[in-house]
């Protein structure tokens, strides 16, 4: 099984020993090829961008997964990181980045975190709202400080398939929509006028994330198009040129081996053309661009391995039966499945190795009748308890997602790094849980 250009076979030793010495389910994290993913992507956008005259940064989304060790990877190879809550900030300056790599986002923020921000010098507080303005003009006033402002614009581009997982579409809770239906200001243009009029706030340019899993560079395109047509606006008439435009995350992965690739080289090509034209046709100076891939980077790097448990045969209909194949996790580890329909194939290690297979359906070990991590996949017939699951593509929102539902601890995550695997994050000890 090939997904993202990985050969999950390649791991099959592994998933082994990881089974055998950490115990299941564990994540296995594959750090060597998360540093090479990182620097793909990193090198593809200084490529495209800064040799054209379009300075870049990228910041790791950190909710996609998180650890303090993460975030030293993250420094080493030159990535800043995106957080959203007092924790996931906190975690960013334990793991050794400076404030000035770190970007506040939340469509919810308490003063704790903006406190934390500003105290910490972090490279841009996203507004989300109007009221936060204010919020924060207050704590930078207290503190003494300027915040770095972008505006987290809400374009109307609609990308990324379920509604859960789409973002810049109107009636939504994220962000300040472009558009007006009354003919007075939009909510984004009274959001600027408010920021200049703020002391202690500096407007530093404005940000759109459309969405994520976007396997087609269409929506990019849109919303780039959007916050182009927008800093155009805000030029004219307010006389400010809004330095960065923050062009988010999103960027697609395979799941299943019939997933689309999203071709990033091509993506960029055309971001690059369309920003690069739109500015000499305005006589505008290029912005500099930040993007903020999460899954991207590190979803294609993990692997889920489970036990297999019970199976049964379920007739479905007169006659037609379903293989129920049950694992020791479930919903609590990977809640992607049955929060917005995620498909995710799987590979099977089995002791009796056969390639006769019939239709079965992988199934968690929660009380709830849709704990259902694959609906339909074909498995050896010859799979027997105690043989191993894995699920490849499970870096991004499953462990950081994950819950302790019917008391189970977390799993663990297991690095594999130089051909060796060790402990990253420890399972989940019984007694905290039960604490
Ligand atoms: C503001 C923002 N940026 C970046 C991301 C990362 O998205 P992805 O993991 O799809 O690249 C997210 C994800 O929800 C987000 O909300």
């Amino acid at each position: 099984m090939r997904l993202n250009g990985i050969e999950v076979g390649d791991y099959t030793s592994t998933f082994r020993e990881v089974a055998l010495r950490f115990h299941t389910p564990s994540f296995v994290f594959d750090v060597d090829c998360f540093r090479s993913r990182l620097r793909n992507f990193r090198q593809l956008v200084r490529a495209k961008f800064d040799a054209k005259g379009i300075s870049t940064s990228v910041s790791y989304a950190a909710k996609a997964f998180l650890c303090t060790e993460l975030v030293g990877i993250l420094a080493d190879e030159g990535l800043n990181i995106d957080c959203c809550s007092l924790l996931e900030a906190k975690t960013a300056l334990r793991g050794s980045m400076r404030g000035g790599q770190i970007g506040l986002h939340g469509n919810n923020k308490s003063d704790a975190e903006l406190k934390l921000a500003l105290e910490n010098d972090f490279h841009a507080v996203f507004i989300d709202s109007l009221d936060e303005i204010v919020r924060v003009e207050d704590i930078a006033k207290a503190l003494d400080k300027t915040a770095n402002i972008i505006l987290r614009l809400t374009t109307g581009v609609h990308a990324g398939g379920h509604e859960f997982i789409s973002t810049a579409h109107e009636d939504q809770k994220f962000g300040l929509s472009v558009s007006s239906t009354s003919g007075a200001d939009s909510v984004a243009l009274q959001a600027v006028e408010q920021v200049l009029a703020c002391e202690h706030l500096k407007l530093q340019g404005v940000h759109s994330h459309i969405g994520s899993q976007i396997a087609s560079p269409d929506g990019f395109l849109a919303s780039a198009e959007k916050l182009l047509e927008f800093r155009l606006h805000v030029k004219s008439r307010f006389g400010v040129l809004l330095e960065t435009l923050d062009l988010g995350g999103g960027f697609g992965i395979q799941y299943l081996d019939t997933d689309p690739e999203l071709d990033l080289t091509q993506l960029f090509e055309s971001l690059q053309g369309l920003i690069s034209e739109h500015s000499k046709a305005n006589q505008l100076p290029l912005p500099s661009l930040v993007f903020e891939p999460g899954r991207w980077v590190i979803g294609p790097c993990m692997f889920m391995v489970y036990t297999v448990g019970t199976i049964k045969d379920v007739e479905y209909s007169a006659g037609m039966f379903r293989r129920y194949v049950s694992v020791d996790g479930g919903m609590a580890d990977n809640i992607r499945p049955m929060l917005y329909g995620a498909k995710y194939s799987c590979y099977a290690l089995t002791f009796e190795p056969s390639d006769d297979t019939t239709a079965c359906r992988v199934v968690g070990k929660h009380c709830e009748s849709g704990d259902i991590l694959i609906d339909d996949v074909q498995l050896p017939k010859s799979l027997k308890r105690n043989d191993l699951l894995v699920i490849p593509s499970v870096g991004a929102y499953s462990y950081s997602m994950s819950s302790n539902y019917n008391m189970l601890p977390k799993p663990a995550v297991i690095a594999l790094e130089n051909g060796r695997v060790r402990e990253m994050i420890k399972r989940q000890d019984e007694s905290e849980i039960i604490r």
